[in-house]
């Protein structure tokens, strides 16, 4: 069990959306489960009026719903009653630096660490902490933690770190990539540098191709607006998708230090090999959900959500091949995928080998890529690790078929597993930085994505209708087969 360092975590937009659905709950969960130090405190930052005890039902009333559990959180019990205990509550416009004043009273004569987490609009982040530095409490002893997205395109992220660094060291910096906080994402590393098992194979020589997926049944969920400006490609793949790939991609680090893990997973996005104006149309698809059934319920299109521009072309869906350019890698497509109201809800990672060189044994499917190894890493909705092979059907004769060596996480350990936001949050409280992006590998994200970017925005070609409920465009699995691979569904 780690140590609980003491704390105050000022929380800026608190009353908003991410605050009410993610990070209280988190807290909360933390705080029962004994994490937080006793002393621990929370100071919620919001423009609305409210007094303290309006806002702490607000927070009943509004985060309560959002704690995962088999039984709904009770705002009566004890056990929540004494994580309001830990909260103050602080009306400012956030913007006015003369409101920071009152902050640095409850903050400037703390020696425990400081954490400020900005969960508003990336828009404010240069103000908050500038308004942080004149009322002097940017100290040495503080963190800021950044929400995605940051920027919407490499230069307005340099702006947005040129700001913030203006006030913080790097080291002060925890820019959260909350899949980075998955459990089993972890676990990928585990896997990967705690068994020597993989090693040997983990290289093009032995690797066809890696599929990375995170697949939503939702849709945009009344954030229409914000999704319309941001689509699919900044949502989930400069971030979340390439994060997944470095785990994937990335070499040994010399230590699980913070800066050594980084390091490496920037040479990965720095060995990205960039679109050129052919990949740009045959190596990149993008999607927009029309009407159709999810779970048997229909559900509108796109362009008939709350907030969507009448003609929008945002991209609900993205399919790239990406290439990694180095010794490990060279060669062997990395297929990256993610949309929303796709059929079901998962995020894996299929790991295909080399099929056999020759085979003296018949084969159920035929001499085709099918029949190769597949490590499956499941993610969510349950995470599993699954290596698909041949083994010989029981009975006469020497007929093979697939078999799969599965590994439940859920049934291999009986221990609680804590939800990302707890994870990060606990780190951020620690000063542990080594599940959060650093800033040139957010910028080596960005440069990669950015042709793409660039060319859907000034390219007439429209993007590709795919029904609700389905798996994407066809032009997704017409990709794959050009590169002669296929996605599991299409199998
Ligand atoms: C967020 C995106 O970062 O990740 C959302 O902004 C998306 O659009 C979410 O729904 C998916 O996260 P998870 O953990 O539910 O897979």
């Amino acid at each position: 069990m780690q140590t609980q360092p003491p704390f105050v975590f000022t929380l800026f937009g608190a009353t908003g959306d991410l605050s009410m659905r993610k990070i209280l709950p988190a807290l909360f969960v933390a705080h029962r489960e004994a994490k937080l130090h006793p002393d621990g405190r929370i100071i919620c930052v919001s423009k609305q009026a409210f007094t303290r005890d309006d806002y702490l039902d607000w927070v009943s009333q509004n985060a309560a719903q959002f704690v995962k559990g088999t039984t709904p959180v009770d705002p009566d019990d004890p056990v929540w009653t004494s994580f309001l205990a830990r909260i103050d509550y602080l009306a400012l416009d956030l913007i006015e630096p003369t409101g920071y004043l009152r902050l640095a009273e409850m903050l400037l004569d703390c020696k425990v660490g400081l954490v400020f987490y900005l969960a508003t609009s990336p828009l404010l982040f240069e103000r908050i902490c500038a308004n942080l530095a004149s009322s002097t409490i940017n100290l040495a002893q503080a963190r800021v933690v950044l929400e995605k997205p940051l920027g919407h395109d490499l230069l307005s992220s340099h702006a947005i770190n040129d700001a913030v660094a203006r006030v913080f060291s790097e080291d002060q910096i925890y820019r959260i990539d909350h899949y980075l906080g998955k459990e089993s994402v972890q676990n990928l590393m585990a896997l990967r540098f705690a068994n020597s098992l993989f090693e040997p194979l983990w290289r093009r020589e032995s690797i066809a191709h890696v599929q990375l997926t995170i697949a939503e049944q939702l849709g945009v969920e009344g954030r229409g607006e914000f999704y319309d400006g941001t689509g699919a490609l900044r949502d989930m793949v400069q971030n979340h998708l390439l994060q997944l790939l470095c785990m994937v991609a990335m070499e040994p680090p010399i230590s699980f230090d913070a800066n050594a893990v980084r390091d490496e997973k920037v040479r990965v996005l720095r060995s990205l090999k960039p679109f050129t104006a052919e990949d740009l149309e045959l190596r990149a698809v993008r999607g927009q959900y029309v009407s159709g059934a999810v779970n048997g319920q229909s559900v509108p299109g796109y362009l008939q959500e709350p907030g969507i521009g009448a003609k929008s072309q945002t991209e609900t869906f993205v399919a790239l091949h990406a290439e990694i350019n180095n010794w490990r890698w060279a060669g062997v497509p990395f297929f990256l995928r993610t949309g929303k109201r796709l059929a079901q809800r998962t995020a894996e990672i299929i790991i295909t080998f080399k099929p056999i060189p020759h085979a003296i044994l018949p084969m159920p499917f035929g001499p085709s890529g099918a029949m190769s190894n597949r490590l499956v890493i499941r993610l969510q909705p349950d995470e599993s690790i699954q290596l698909h092979c041949l083994a010989k059907q029981p009975g006469d004769g020497m007929i093979v078929q697939p078999v799969a060596l599965d590994l439940a996480f859920d049934q291999a350990f009986d221990q609680r597993r804590a939800e990302a936001y707890e994870r990060l949050l606990l780190d951020a409280i620690r000063g542990n930085l080594s599940l959060f992006v650093r800033r040139d590998e957010q910028e080596a994200a960005w440069k990669w994505v950015e042709p793409l970017l660039h060319h859907w925005q000034t390219n007439a070609s429209p993007v590709k209708p795919y029904m609700a409920g389905s798996w994407g465009p066809t032009a997704s699995f017409a990709m794959m087969a050009r590169a002669g691979a296929q996605w599991p569904e299409d199998r």
